[in-house]
């Protein structure tokens, strides 16, 4: 097993280690995995090019390590506990053993489709036990699955199976959420027809069993490729830094990138995080909210707790369906001992009252978490109060998808808790702030923005057939280090609050989206000639999305005029990316050089206009009273 800290004088004395002695301290962790053949050397790293390796000339398989290595012990116990969207069926129960015959069966189905190593499989599925059980037959056949959030439009999809090159998409029938049906193969087939050609088969698992359209040729159901195939498949041991996966994600600039990450590395990191963060202990039960469509669902609803021998809970519906007592009935039904889940979702089950959680007994609670964005004061007490009942330690864990775990954390019970703040790095984690000319900042009570100094396990290796953009984007910015894109502040003692994104990337109940993505969809909406978009405070989302919007002509309908940009924005990117605020303005404040000043129309957002700053050396100031006029009346 890995290093398990048990108090707060041995994070203290594990994290020195860890510094001083990297390589000797991953290698150490390393150990306890199986391989098939050792690494040469633990570590090989610059954050010039950037070039990182772990575990170089290791080979191995990380679901050999998820579901063989566990078969002897624990064969018997449930490795996954999947809750419906519908409370009136019945959970399903899979054991290791079951999930193991699953995910042979269906790589050696794949395989039979003529998946092989390096291919690229896109996954396009609801919460459903398959869900888990495609991502990890991938794996399983060295295939590298880029798994695509199923809430994402038909156009959002088909940029990502083009980037990805993608051969086989695996998706389902319908996507039971709440009091939805969504169509999601319906979705599939009209990515289909925006030219992703590499696509050669489409699998469909059927989920709702509710009428679909198959294409003759390209589609089959995913009973069908699973008939007759055996449920031992071995392993295609693959190298530590061959690709595991891509995960796109938003940024500042451009589309999505495709974020890699690989076997080793990933595997060693996500393992030692998941069980010494949530203090995981033999036998507990432990469910995160999150969608495997995101990076949280990848590394800690699959390959984290899997590979700790964990049982891992997956939900397939939202937090208020039947009504907002849904995840207090399913921590009681499952006797849940570790929750992890985000801010947004405390927020809008505090906001639906105390009825739904008053006088609720959840003994089984040990440990709470959450992630994906800053948490306020209030919806932390809350959570510590009502859900936790004083009781159970919050980790507040910082992390982002391309840093494929967790990375600045309390250690569940062990390190003292502040509300709001991450407090200190993971072992191994070296962070650092600085100004904006790069300068490290020392000390306590300092505010900067943050940056990593030394590679971990599970860093980033490179964004999808664009290397340079991967350099640029995370390594270009301040030389030698890894940035963020955050900005923090470090108190007292060394611990961080994270602040908050820097750059143009908006954070909606822990969603990440780049403002110029936004900009891009709304501006193809009839009669939009420019646009600009800034978040402000929202209380349920963290932060909400405000469209400031330049027309053609005067607005006769401005009703649906806002509903063509809704759709247009839910057509290109997908709901989520739906703006809270549409103002229909004259014009947006701009530099002599042309460029939007964020900072002002960010301030009007926020209706905070008492210091707008200097707004003489603008091209044309006289929008900026028109713009804080029109705001009022939003
Ligand atoms: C961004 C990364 C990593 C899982 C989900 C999001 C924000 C994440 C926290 C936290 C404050 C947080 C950051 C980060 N973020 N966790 N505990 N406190 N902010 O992954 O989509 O890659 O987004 O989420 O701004 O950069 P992601």
């Amino acid at each position: 097993m890995t290093l398990q800290i048990r108090s707060f004088e041995a994070y203290q004395r594990v994290y020195a280690r860890s510094v001083a002695d990297p390589e000797g301290f991953w290698a150490e962790q390393a150990h306890t995995f199986q391989w098939r053949k050792p690494w040469r050397q633990v570590l090989k790293w610059n954050f010039r090019e950037p070039r990182v390796k772990w575990f170089v000339g290791g080979r191995l398989n990380i679901t050999e390590n998820c579901l063989d290595r566990h078969l002897e012990k624990r064969g018997r116990q449930t490795a996954l506990i999947w809750e419906p969207n519908n409370p009136s069926r019945k959970a399903r129960k899979i054991t290791y053993r079951q999930l193991h015959g699953l995910v042979c069966q269906f790589a050696n189905a794949l395989k039979a489709q003529g998946v092989k190593k390096g291919d690229r499989i896109c996954i396009y599925m609801p919460m459903t036990p398959e869900l888990a059980v495609a991502v990890l037959a991938c794996a399983r056949l060295g295939a590298i699955h880029s798994v695509v959030f199923a809430g994402f439009s038909a156009v959002s999809l088909a940029d990502r199976i083009k980037d990805a090159q993608v051969k086989v998409v695996l998706t389902s029938d319908y996507n039971a959420r709440g009091a939805k049906n969504i169509a999601v193969k319906q979705i599939v087939d009209e990515a289909l027809t925006l030219g992703c050609d590499t696509v050669e088969r489409v699998i469909v698992h059927q989920n709702t069993g509710d009428p679909v359209v198959m294409q003759e040729g390209r589609d089959m159901w995913w009973h069908d490729v699973i008939k007759g195939k055996r449920k031992q498949c071995k392993p295609t041991i693959v190298d530590s830094e061959d690709m595991l996966f891509i995960l796109y994600t938003s940024g500042s600039t451009g589309k999505p990138k495709g974020v890699v990450h690989t076997h080793g590395g990933y595997m060693v990191y996500t393992e030692f995080t998941f069980r010494n963060v949530f203090q995981y202990e033999e036998g507990d039960v432990y469910w995160c909210t999150a969608d495997i469509g995101w990076v949280t669902g990848h590394s800690y609803i699959v390959y984290g707790p899997l590979l700790a021998g964990a049982t891992t809970v997956m939900f397939e519906g939202v937090p208020t369906y039947p009504d907002a007592g849904r995840f207090w009935d399913v921590i009681q039904r499952h006797k849940v001992n570790i929750f992890y889940t985000a801010p947004t979702a405390i927020r809008a089950l505090m906001a639906a009252g105390d009825q739904w959680i008053k006088g609720r007994r959840m003994p089984s609670l040990r440990v709470l978490g959450t992630v994906g964005e800053p948490i306020n004061e209030e919806a932390w007490q809350w959570y510590h109060e009502r859900v936790g009942k004083k009781r159970c330690p919050i980790v507040d864990t910082w992390w982002q998808t391309e840093t494929g775990g967790i990375l600045i954390t309390p250690l569940a019970g062990i390190t003292p808790l502040k509300p709001c703040y991450a407090s200190y790095p993971f072992p191994g984690i070296q962070p650092c702030l600085v100004d904006a000319n790069g300068k490290e900042l020392e000390g306590d009570g300092v505010e900067g923005m943050l940056c990593i100094k030394f590679p971990w396990p599970s860093i980033l290796r490179t964004t999808f057939g664009d290397h340079e953009r991967c350099r640029q984007t995370y390594f270009a910015t301040f030389k030698d280090k890894y940035f963020t894109g955050d900005g923090a502040r470090r108190d007292a003692g060394g611990i961080y609050r994270i602040i908050g994104r820097v750059d143009d990337v908006i954070n909606v109940s822990g969603h990440r989206i780049g403002t110029a993505e936004i900009e891009d969809a709304i501006n193809k909406s009839p009669n939009v000639v420019e646009s600009a978009v800034v978040g402000y405070p929202h209380d349920i989302k963290g932060q909400g999305i405000y469209a400031y919007i330049i027309t053609s002509g005067p607005v006769a309908d401005i009703a649906s005029f806002r509903k063509n940009v809704l759709d247009t924005v839910t057509r290109e990117i997908g709901p989520i990316a739906k703006p809270d605020k549409i103002q229909v303005v004259p014009g947006l404040p701009k530099t002599r050089s042309g460029k939007i000043m964020r900072r002002i129309l960010r301030k009007i957002a926020e209706g905070d206009t008492s210091n707008l700053g200097d707004t003489s050396t603008l091209l044309n100031p006289e929008v900026v009273d028109d713009i804080q006029q029109g705001s009022k009346s939003l």
